[in-house]
């Protein structure tokens, strides 16, 4: 059986994956998360509470930047690497934390898996990289402009990922996500809170004036190029975009949560926030060649999905 090291597992887009790659039996897979407080712990333990009974599960509560807690994974072929610390404003703040975790943390890991021998490594990379670039849709041959050091950080995670394919001949496939949605999503993200603050009747921050926009990606699309890139062997480098295809401005998007919610939103409106970019928009062609990528739900759909976990987790709330 394919034994899977995922990274950061416990969080959003990690639960996501490894709930799909248990339910096909096909994988063992050793989760290793801190649960770092960057949004409350007890969001994580709820996210990996169905798969701590289960026989191909195991959790990890260790540093990816302590190879003596990686070294407790053994006889792992594959890593999906999606440890991280998230988020562009944070990372303004404390950009010396961010930078230690995401590129230090990488480089631990790909040492760990040239050691034992790893020979596929998926990177967790962000549209953030293309930072100011204008020219929409992004293609992954375009210049990276990061204007935050959390993009800068994923920038050199895909560096070092071609160092170490080139010098140790591990395969390593960046996956550029674009701003992924959906059940168990992160608090600090827009959907979450202003899902969050609608239903309590709470005002909205709306950073601008509501024109920007973004190409949102619901999670479980993002999981099927995840895993479709577990097979990927056509190169031993590869950089690809997993988005939507599709913008969505910030004025559409409160109004599609609106009516999901059946509630309009009470709009506080600030500036522009530095770090923000004003768009993102996926070229998909690579991966849909390359990973027979096919994001496939509509935004109603994926904000429905994302509706029903919400009322779940905060009735339960933990
Ligand atoms: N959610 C998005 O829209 C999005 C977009 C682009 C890229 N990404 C990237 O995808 C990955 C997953 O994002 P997410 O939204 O699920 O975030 P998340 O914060 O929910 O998950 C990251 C997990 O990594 C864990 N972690 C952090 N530091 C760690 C460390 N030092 N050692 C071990 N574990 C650690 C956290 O506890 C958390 O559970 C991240 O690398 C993120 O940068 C996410």
């Amino acid at each position: 059986m394919r034994h899977i090291l995922v990274t950061g597992g416990a969080g959003f887009i990690g639960s996501n994956l490894i709930n799909t790659l248990l339910l096909t039996g096909k994988y063992k897979i050793t989760c290793i998360d801190n649960f770092d407080d960057f949004y409350p712990v007890a969001q994580k333990e709820w996210n990996i509470k169905d798969f701590l009974q289960h026989p191909n599960f195991t959790l990890i509560r260790g540093d990816i930047r302590n190879l003596d807690d990686l070294n407790k994974a053994a006889d792992v072929d594959t890593i999906v690497h999606l440890a991280a610390k998230a988020g562009v404003r944070p990372s303004i703040q404390n950009p010396k934390l961010y930078l230690d975790v995401n590129i230090n943390g990488t480089q631990v890991l790909l040492d760990y898996a040239r050691e034992n021998e790893i020979k596929q490594f998926l990177f967790a990379s962000s549209s953030s990289v293309y930072g100011v670039n204008e020219n929409v849709p992004w293609i992954e041959e375009d210049p990276l402009l990061p204007i935050s050091p959390y993009a800068s950080s994923k920038v050199a995670g895909e560096m070092l990922g071609h160092v170490y394919s080139h010098l140790y001949g591990i395969r390593f496939v960046a996956l550029r996500f674009f701003t992924v949605y959906g059940p168990g999503q992160r608090p600090d993200l827009a959907i979450h809170k202003f899902f969050k603050a609608i239903s309590n009747g709470d005002p909205i921050p709306v950073f601008g004036d509501g024109t920007t926009s973004r190409d949102y990606t619901f999670v479980e699309d993002t999981v099927r190029g995840i895993v479709a890139a577990l097979d990927y062997t056509r190169s031993s480098y590869e950089v690809i975009n997993l988005g939507n295809h599709r913008t969505v401005s910030l004025a559409s998007l409160i109004e599609a949560i609106e009516d999901v919610c059946g509630k309009k939103a009470i709009i506080e409106r600030y500036g522009e926030q530095p770090g923000d970019v004003s768009q993102t928009f996926a070229e998909i062609s690579k991966a849909q060649e390359y990973l027979s990528y096919d994001p496939s739900t509509s935004l109603e759909q994926g904000l429905s999905a994302f509706h029903e976990w919400f009322r779940e987790f905060y009735a339960e709330k933990v």
